[in-house]
């Protein structure tokens, strides 16, 4: 093997006209002239162009007409620069193209599923395919060929850089990484567990870690002072584009510090990561309390990239005539709203009333929503008559509003309702209008959360156990009391996204012993829980703090990927399920009867049952067979031939498997949609055209009667 005399693809350069050069990489494209053979051959670095020449090498031509797409080869060659006019302004390296002198294959390729190359060999079309283009489950079935493609395979070394970056920084900081398990017990950040059945100790199970917490915590004590890992992370919960069941996280923590030292490290690491990737971060990250993020934006992790943020109107209706807004303030509810600047023209009346306060509102849960445009210099709406000159002009004034705006406000009794439908409406009038600047980022601290929220009828951390109160004088039987709690906690919030958490920890056992009290988690619960943690706090633990950020979301934003799986190597689908390999898969009986583990049900089939799936067209043609769809077009009286049968089989069963495929998604948190039109069904009372008489129209009908076109039943009652 040369690789000392190696020479990367996209290294070729025209300072290396005239030298010669080994290639090794994969071939990306074939472009056979006769007098001419072309190539371009792709490796980490790029790909660049190679000219076998039949009048300077006839056998050595002929072998590369045998070479096919993704062949493996070593090429030996010398760089020329290319004829003035033939130069690819879409190759990096396209000034120049190597002339082989040798052709060495490794190995030969299949016939591709899908394609890889993404350049086109001939000038101005750059982009030939993209990932985006193919199957996701296709490309992460064969993830090693998904991988080939320059764009994907730049993502993956993007993501390397911005790591290291973070080694690079944290170990300016006096970080030190330092692994720990991923066979441990349960740890509380409130998803479930992945569960590990022992075999030296049957009936017991370890839990792969949620998150490094408790250890994190233990290293503190452990006087490491300041710790960092990239740490994987397991939690088996349902799965969205920015949620994956493993998934990694950059988590640390130091002693002797507060929340000044986590922002101000935070902040300069975050800028120079996303710097990274082209990015400048607005500075300072500006703070905001979870009480304000909630009242101005209905979120805890508001989207600032646009503004439309609420203002409280409920004190401008006292007394009003408006019996709506009157109820719903006297039951001590709320009026609130937001400005839509310059909206007028592109929401219309019938946008705002039939679309948005008929039926979009009520698909966020809300009851309705009063709409009001500034038109020549007054309020304009279907209702603005019930409202007073000062309460008109009390509104303006509130939101500044100027000509063209358009006002939206929702009225409840139900305080939390209000918000949420306010920051649906919010998100989705800005979505709408173009308004959300996709090139912008506006990085946010969210500070001050509630300690506690009241679930299943009982108190519960926010974010978990071991965050410090900003009270410690508080009496854990008192609920009313311990829910006005706030947390030293804060969340690093971008784009409405939450790219990490964390907050100053409980390091006094008298104050966790309060927390675990509050909970109801009684001492013996508490001991077979963290008991070993618990421990550790009684033997001098010191102030100490940190934070986690998911890696995939920040490096995911970075790359402006929508979906965390494009960045992850080999991740798993919607389901959970990896495609590539085929996991979760079942396992030999053997094995199980090893970890003492008899399974019941439904899995106690222990035979792998992916292993032993059929295929997927396999399933598909079982699942509806051609003898029932000929059994259906006999009974609708269809005379359908084979070619029919095999047509609507295919169809009838991708149905199907769309319809399972429905049952996997988890619709809970996706806004409900509503249509822009009405739909209504219409009856058709045709009258012929004037000047056209029935007769004609009709005298091709095979049967009529009196003036219709009379055509066969299909089903006989
Ligand atoms: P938390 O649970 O907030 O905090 O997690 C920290 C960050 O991890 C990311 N994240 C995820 N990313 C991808 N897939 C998931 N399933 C997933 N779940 C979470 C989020 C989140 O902000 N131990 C605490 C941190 C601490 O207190 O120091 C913790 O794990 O970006």
């Amino acid at each position: 093997m040369q690789w000392k005399n190696r020479t990367y693809c996209g290294d070729v350069s025209g300072k290396q006209a005239g030298a010669a050069v080994v290639l090794m990489g994969w071939v990306d494209a074939i472009r056979d002239h006769g007098n001419l053979l072309f190539i371009h051959l792709r490796d980490i670095r790029g790909i660049v162009q190679v000219v076998f020449n039949p009048q300077t090498g006839a056998d050595l031509y002929l072998e590369a007409t045998r070479l096919k797409e993704e062949y493996v080869v070593e090429i030996e060659g010398v760089v020329h620069l290319r004829e003035p006019g033939t130069e690819n302004p879409n190759l990096a390296t396209g000034r120049v193209e190597v002339f082989a002198s040798r052709l060495r294959l490794f190995a030969r390729s299949r016939t591709l599923p899908f394609q890889i190359s993404e350049k086109a060999m001939v000038f101005g079309e750059e982009l030939k395919s993209s990932p985006e283009s193919v199957d996701e489950e296709l490309r992460l079935q064969y993830r090693y060929l998904d991988l080939r493609r320059p764009t994907v395979q730049a993502r993956f070394v993007k993501r390397y850089q911005i790591i290291r970056s973070i080694r690079d920084f944290l170990d300016e900081r006096g970080f030190v990484e330092i692994e720990t398990p991923f066979l441990t017990r349960s740890t509380p950040e409130g998803a479930r567990d992945f569960l590990v059945p022992s075999r030296t100790h049957q009936g017991k199970f370890y839990a792969l870690p949620q998150s490094p917490q408790l250890f994190k915590q233990l290293l503190m004590v452990g006087g490491m002072d300041r710790y960092f890992q990239i740490a994987r992370c397991f939690r088996d919960e349902d799965l969205r584009p920015n949620r994956q069941p493993e998934f990694t996280q950059l988590d640390l923590e130091a002693s002797f510090i507060d929340e000044e030292f986590i922002y101000e490290m935070l902040e300069e690491l975050t800028c120079r990561i996303f710097a990274v990737g082209g990015i400048d971060l607005p500075r300072p990250f500006p703070r905001m309390t979870y009480a304000e993020a909630m009242s101005r934006y209905g979120s805890d992790r508001p989207d600032l990239r646009f503004d439309m943020a609420f203002e409280d109107l409920t004190d401008l209706f006292e007394g009003t005539g408006y019996a709506i807004f009157r109820r719903i303030r006297d039951e001590g509810g709320l009026i609130k709203g937001f400005c839509v600047k310059g909206a007028a023209d592109l929401l219309s009346k019938n946008i705002l009333q039939n679309e948005y306060a008929l039926k979009l509102v009520p698909a966020f849960g809300g009851k309705g929503m009063t709409w009001m445009k500034v038109a020549g210099g007054r309020l304009e709406s279907n209702i603005v008559q019930f409202f007073s000159p000062e309460e008109q002009a009390g509104l303006v004034a509130r939101f500044q509003a100027g000509e063209g705006d358009v006002l939206m406000l929702i009225a409840d009794t139900d305080r939390d309702l209000a918000h949420k439908v306010l920051a649906s409406l919010r998100l989705h009038v800005a979505q709408r209008l173009d308004r959300i600047p996709q090139d912008r980022f506006r990085p946010l601290w969210v500070t001050d959360f509630p300690l506690f929220e009241w679930k299943e009828g009982r108190l519960s951390s926010q974010h978990h156990p071991f965050t410090m109160p900003d009270r410690t004088e508080f009496d854990p039987r008192d609920v009313e009391g311990c829910l006005q709690l706030n947390s030293r906690a804060y969340d690093l919030v971008m784009n409405g996204e939450e790219l990490g958490g964390g907050s100053i920890r409980i390091h006094d056992m008298a104050v966790q012993r309060k927390i675990f009290e509050a909970l109801e988690l009684s001492p013996e619960e508490a001991e077979g829980k963290f008991g070993f943690f618990l421990n550790a706090l009684e033997f001098g633990a010191p102030p100490h703090a940190g934070l986690a950020l998911g890696l995939d979301r920040v490096i995911a934003m970075i790359l402006k990927e929508p979906n965390i799986r494009e960045i992850i190597a080999f991740p798993k689908n919607r389901s959970a399920f990896c495609p590539l390999t085929r996991a979760p898969a079942g396992v030999d009986p053997l094995q199980l009867e090893e970890l003492g583990i008899g399974l019941t049900g439904a899995g106690g089939d222990t035979k792998d049952s992916t292993a032993a799936r059929p295929s997927k067209a396999a399933v598909r043609s079982e699942r509806i067979s051609a003898a029932e769809v000929r059994h259906v077009a006999r009974l609708a009286r269809l005379r359908i031939d084979d070619t029919e049968v095999r047509a609507f089989q295919k169809d009838l069963n991708a149905v199907l498997e769309h319809f399972e495929a429905l049952q996997e998604l988890d619709t809970r948190d996706v806004e409900p949609m509503s249509h822009v039109l009405d739909l209504k069904n219409v009856w058709r009372e045709d009258v012929p055209r004037e000047g056209k008489e029935i007769e004609p129209l009709l005298q091709n009908a095979p049967m009529r009667e009196a003036d219709y076109f009379k055509v066969p039943k299909i089903l006989e009652g």
